[in-house]
């Protein structure tokens, strides 16, 4: 099978090593043609450490480097069956890229976004045959995480959802099925985990280090949020929360914090720039975490109740089935549990009861439980 991929970036690179391996012949494209420079170049020295890690064969390295062909000619998109776009995220972009593609590619080629937060729909509008159109949106590292949200647009028909879902369970890949609105699954319902921390923080509950010790050492999260987002890169994790604010009508659920606002005014994107939320240059001391059990249960237990209403308002709004809510926080982002088990295990009515005491604290409608916590004992899961 012929794939394309357009955008030689961090994801369109990844997903193109992904196709590849599963022996499929993949073109990427790019705008820039030192971008397609760097990522051939990238691709080899990736190749080199994964051989040596022994993650991958090097006849698995050779077959993959063999099916990837770096093109700045479209027309060569022609054959392909399926293409994904992977460039910035940018609406009007995105739009003339697929309206571009249309005037290139066979009737029956697929045209799919690995957007983070655009919507698709508004995507396939600029199609002549939106029907074709379909999100699949990939996990950084694409090579290395398992799972793939598709994406169906009002106008995407069955058959190009059933043929992605072929295509990319054909390439190893765990899939769950989202509906077309801001975040899809995973963007949508981990935001607690970043803004309520960040919120904390900004209040002065509990400093960076205790917070990320308490998701730690009471959740089983493998890093805090302030690590995780350092390690995101705060550019990224910024623009996600902002995306999905305002594509959600500036629902103060998702309502971003200006702790992390002002990291990137400064250029403290998190690792990648040796300073975030802590700094990484040698020889450097970061606060320690106040390992008060109380104060680090507190903090946890508020964390989760909002995470627990995000996914149980991803379930009453139909986002989702509840087993692909539970498979794409496990494996899109690691959760150490399935957010719809915890809340059975953790009980919803202490949920419930944690997010009206903080109703009742800030008379914010952050803190609004989703009517389905009130209705239901327990989750079916
Ligand atoms: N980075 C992530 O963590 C992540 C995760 C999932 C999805 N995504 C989504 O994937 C997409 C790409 O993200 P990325 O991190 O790989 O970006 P990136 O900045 O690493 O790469 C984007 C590439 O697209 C190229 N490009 C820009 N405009 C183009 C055009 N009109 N035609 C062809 N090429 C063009 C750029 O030259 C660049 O090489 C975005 O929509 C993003 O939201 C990113």
């Amino acid at each position: 099978m012929q794939i394309g991929i357009i955008g030689s970036g961090a994801m369109g690179s990844g997903i193109a090593q992904v196709a590849s391996l599963a022996s499929d012949t993949t073109l990427i494209f790019d705008i820039n043609p030192t971008a397609l420079v760097l990522a051939e170049n990238k691709l080899e020295q990736e190749l080199e450490n994964r051989i040596l890690k022994g993650k991958i064969s090097t006849a698995e390295a050779e077959r993959i480097k063999g099916n990837i062909k770096y093109t700045s000619t479209l027309s060569e998109f022609s054959t392909c069956e399926l293409v994904i776009e992977a460039i910035v995220e940018n609406l009007e972009a995105k739009k003339q890229v697929f309206k571009n593609l249309e005037m290139v590619v066979s009737k029956t080629c697929i045209l799919a976004s690995n957007t983070s937060s655009l919507s698709i729909t508004s995507i396939a509008s600029a199609c002549e045959n939106p029907e074709r159109v379909i999100g699949i949106h990939f996990f950084n590292p694409a090579v290395i995480m398992p799972l793939v949200e598709i994406i169906p647009a009002i106008q995407t028909r069955d058959q190009t959802v059933q043929k992605s879902t072929e295509i990319i369970a054909a390439w190893g890949k765990i899939i769950v099925k989202a509906k077309d609105t801001p975040g899809f699954i995973v963007n949508r319902v981990a935001r607690p985990f970043y803004g309520e921390a960040f919120k904390m923080y900004e209040e002065g509950i509990a400093g960076m280090a205790t917070i990320d010790w308490a998701m730690k050492e009471f959740g089983g999260f493998r890093m805090g949020p302030f690590e995780l987002t350092d390690f995101i890169g705060h550019d990224v994790n910024y623009a996600v929360t902002e995306s999905v604010w305002s594509a959600f009508y500036f629902d103060p659920r998702f309502r971003p914090s200006l702790c992390q606002k002002r990291l990137v005014e400064a250029g403290y994107l998190g690792k990648k720039s040796g300073k975030g939320f802590y700094d990484y240059s040698q020889g450097n001391t970061n606060p320690e975490a106040k390992k008060d059990e109380a104060l680090g249960k507190k903090i946890f237990e508020r964390i989760l109740a909002m995470l627990i209403n995000e996914a149980a308002d991803a379930i009453y709004m139909n986002i989702c089935s509840e087993k692909d809510l539970e498979t794409a926080m496990t494996k899109g982002v690691n959760y150490p549990k399935g957010l719809l088990a915890w809340a059975n295990a953790f009980g919803i009515e202490k949920t419930v009861s944690i997010l009206d005491g903080l109703f009742s604290k800030y008379h914010d409608m952050r803190y609004r439980s989703c009517p389905l916590l009130r209705e239901i004992k327990s989750f079916n899961i």
